[in-house]
């Protein structure tokens, strides 16, 4: 499944995916000398940025996708480093700062179990930040899950049942221990040309399992069905509004931890 990225692809719409990621940087508090951890960092582009922002002593991107890791690893600074690796098996060497992950975790089950992996790694006065897409009523989502029952495939894509909502995070956070916290579901709104870019825009990243599990010649008609799908329900506007909900939650824990 997770060969299926094609960071060419994927990058086509970076002006659109990057917002998202840098308002999520944007919660970071800096401090001197941050140690930090980019969980599915793709390409590596938003982890070089965010290494940069905060003048990190060591960052350190992963990733399972041989394509999108063969890119990050072009990228050169001082203590950045990349490594391929699955969050849901990954441990790092020591304490962290600040556990970062933008438009990653909607692939991984089990949030309130993750977020308290995710803490058990941080200093004290560590912080969590996380963005994650939480678009699955709108059709993109819908008819990609319609389509997949009609394929045989069923549904492959379950972030709708794993991404909580915001209260949900909210509460997980407090649960966790975290003293502050900041929580919200922004819709960003993205003008894309037409439906064709729409389909583009997903076929680099819901649609990739559809894609791994069908093959090529029945992935090109699944794309026909997907983009016929998707006209039925938002017309052929030009330019066409796309408003893409996600939610970014911030959360720090307390400089002192106690036993
Ligand atoms: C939508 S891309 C986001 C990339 C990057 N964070 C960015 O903002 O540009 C999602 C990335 O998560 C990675 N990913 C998904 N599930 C993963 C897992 N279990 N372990 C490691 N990486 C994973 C994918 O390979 C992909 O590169």
């Amino acid at each position: 499944m997770h060969d299926a990225w094609d960071p060419e692809l994927y990058e086509r719409f970076k002006h659109q995916r990057a917002q998202p990621a840098r308002d999520l940087m944007a919660l970071v508090a800096r401090q001197p000398g941050m140690r930090v951890l980019d969980l599915g960092c793709g390409t590596g582009e938003i982890t070089a940025e965010l290494h940069g922002a905060l003048g990190a002593a060591s960052t350190l991107g992963i990733d399972r996708s041989t394509a999108m890791l063969a890119q990050a690893s072009a990228r050169q600074a001082q203590g950045l480093r990349f490594t391929d690796a699955d969050i849901r098996t990954f441990a790092p060497d020591g304490a962290l700062d600040l556990v970062y992950s933008n438009a990653a975790l909607q692939w991984v089950d089990d949030h309130p179990a993750l977020l308290a992996r995710f803490k058990g790694w941080l200093a004290p006065g560590g912080q969590l930040a996380i963005q994650v897409p939480c678009a699955d009523g709108h059709p993109t989502h819908t008819v990609a899950q319609e389509l997949g029952e009609r394929y045989g495939t069923g549904s492959l894509y379950h972030g709708g049942s794993r991404v909580l909502n915001a209260e949900g995070y909210a509460a997980l956070l407090y649960r966790l221990g975290f003293e502050q916290q900041q929580v919200f579901t922004r819709v960003y709104g993205h003008v894309l040309p037409d439906i064709d870019a729409l389909v583009t825009f997903f076929s680099s990243t819901l649609l990739n399992p559809y894609k791994a599990a069908l093959g090529e010649p029945r992935f090109a008609e699944f794309l026909r069905d997907y983009r016929a799908g998707l006209a039925s329900h938002l017309g052929e506007p030009k330019p066409l509004f796309f408003p893409m909900a996600r939610t970014l939650l911030w959360a720090r824990m307390p400089q002192t931890i106690r036993p």
